[in-house]
């Protein structure tokens, strides 16, 4: 390894990071993270704060968990990669699989196929969903609906069905018949409508509206987040999922759960979906399947869509997948990680301690103006929406939530900007005292605005 003034000097300049201005990134260079321990990071001058991201919403179980860094490094020695397309196999795949059905058979998830992320596995779901209503004779559904301010990922399927500007101007045109609804966000809606339960009815009424104007039979899936995550951590009324899948079930549309983030106990309960009582057809996940210990995510289909691909004639064939589907190493991950999160139940600690950061953040909000919005509550996910004037709802400028984050994070929590929200989870390991490290932090962070 080179030395720290070799770091310094050649931080971004060959490498474009993703999210971000390459050519601001020379000048304004990212911090340089050099190791982990439990919940903490440490950063290249030394300094340690607690990780209110969780890396990027994905290590679930913390930096420090032996039992997955040991099944990584056992299955390198074993075998370190081979094909898993059509013909062959490894034993961790198949024990990951079985492990995958299993934690999510209470939601009707019947199979697996494995992906190397999140955007692969939201791109997996919508081609098999065209590919579904072709094997059932309807091959007219091609159509997707989405909800603005939803982010599934960037690649094209993804970010066409993405809901926020940012992810799709500058790529424009996206793939053709895709459409969004509004978002359940009390805070700011077209209906001017903050009853969190009346929004719900509203997007209904407008989703129906949608169908009629598409015409049901041309439409594939409907792809939503159980709880709207990248977007600003948008919750919705315990009404609406429900509401979705009922209008879905009506007209014969699929719908998919997009669980990137929400999947593995960072609501509260094993699954978003499960958190407000629905059966999906379809999940994508990623993130908190390996705790970001291995890029691996996953398609999921219930015994409805499986059963349509495996009755059917040679069509029924699925012409796509990645070279490192069901790779082995990630493989050997994934069956680590869930042992570890079924025994530390994390779950339960993400309600627990979830609860206590939305309390804390909403005592903060009593006491500073900036505080526009404070949105959670359901697990280890929190957004805290940053406005220069609370009746004028107007988002605060890049200069002072930069500054904000900076103090922030000297004061010991690293937190993540989302334009002008702030947007944290943490590892679901997270104690009670690392919780009010991150809340004392934010404390000095806004005192700094
Ligand atoms: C809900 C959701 N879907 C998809 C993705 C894309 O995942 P990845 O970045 O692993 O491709 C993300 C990433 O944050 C996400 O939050």
């Amino acid at each position: 390894m080179k030395d720290d003034n070799f770091l310094r000097e050649n931080n971004a300049r060959h490498l474009w990071h993703p999210m971000g201005h390459p050519g601001a990134a020379q000048t304004d260079a990212p911090r340089i993270v050099r190791s982990a321990e439990g919940v903490r990071i440490t950063d290249i001058d030394g300094h340690s704060a607690v990780d209110a991201v969780g890396g990027l919403w994905c290590v679930n179980l913390g930096y420090s968990n032996d039992k997955v860094k040991e099944a990584i490094a056992r299955q390198l020695h074993e075998l370190p990669y081979y094909s898993a397309f059509a013909g062959t196999t490894n034993p961790p795949a198949i024990e990951a699989s079985w492990a995958v059905r299993e934690f999510f058979a209470e939601d009707g998830m019947a199979r697996v196929f494995f992906t190397s992320g999140g955007s692969d596995s939201v791109d997996t779901c919508l081609r098999l969903a065209r590919q579904y209503h072709k094997l059932r004779g309807e091959p007219g559904r091609i159509k997707f609906l989405s909800l603005k301010k939803g982010y599934h990922g960037t690649h094209w399927g993804g970010a066409s069905v993405n809901g926020n500007a940012r992810f799709r101007t500058a790529y424009e045109p996206m793939l053709p018949g895709c459409f969004h609804l509004p978002s359940p966000y009390t805070y700011r809606n077209p209906f001017d409508e903050s009853d969190p339960e009346r929004l719900a009815q509203r997007i209904a009424a407008a989703m129906e509206d949608e169908i009629a104007f598409q015409d049901p039979s041309s439409i594939a899936a409907f792809i939503m987040e159980p709880i709207q995550g990248a977007g600003g951590v948008i919750v919705p009324h315990e009404s609406f999922m429900k509401l979705m899948r009922e209008i879905c079930d009506r007209h014969g549309i699929l719908m998919i759960s997009d669980e990137v983030i929400t999947g593995f106990g960072r609501t509260g309960d094993w699954s978003g979906a499960r958190h407000w009582g629905v059966q999906p057809d379809m999940m994508s996940i990623a993130k908190g399947i390996t705790s970001g210990y291995f890029p691996v995510g996953a398609a999921l289909v219930n015994e409805k869509v499986a059963e349509v691909f495996e009755k059917a004639e040679a069509e029924g064939a699925i012409y796509h997948g990645y070279t490192y589907s069901a790779h082995p190493v990630g493989a050997a991950a994934v069956v680590a990680c869930l042992e570890e999160t079924l025994r530390l139940d994390t779950k339960s600690n993400a309600a627990a301690r979830g609860r206590q950061l939305h309390d804390g953040v909403r005592e903060l909000a009593g006491r500073f103006d900036i505080i526009g919005d404070v949105r959670g509550g359901h697990g280890l996910m929190t957004g805290i929406e940053i406005v220069s004037d609370r009746a004028a709802k107007t988002p605060m400028d890049a200069g002072t939530m930069k500054r904000v984050h900076q103090a922030t994070y000297e004061a010991g929590a690293m937190v993540r900007l989302g334009m002008h929200n702030i947007l944290m989870s943490p590892p679901l390991t997270i104690s009670e005292a690392e919780v009010n490290t991150i809340l004392s932090a934010l404390e000095a962070g806004f005192s700094a605005a």
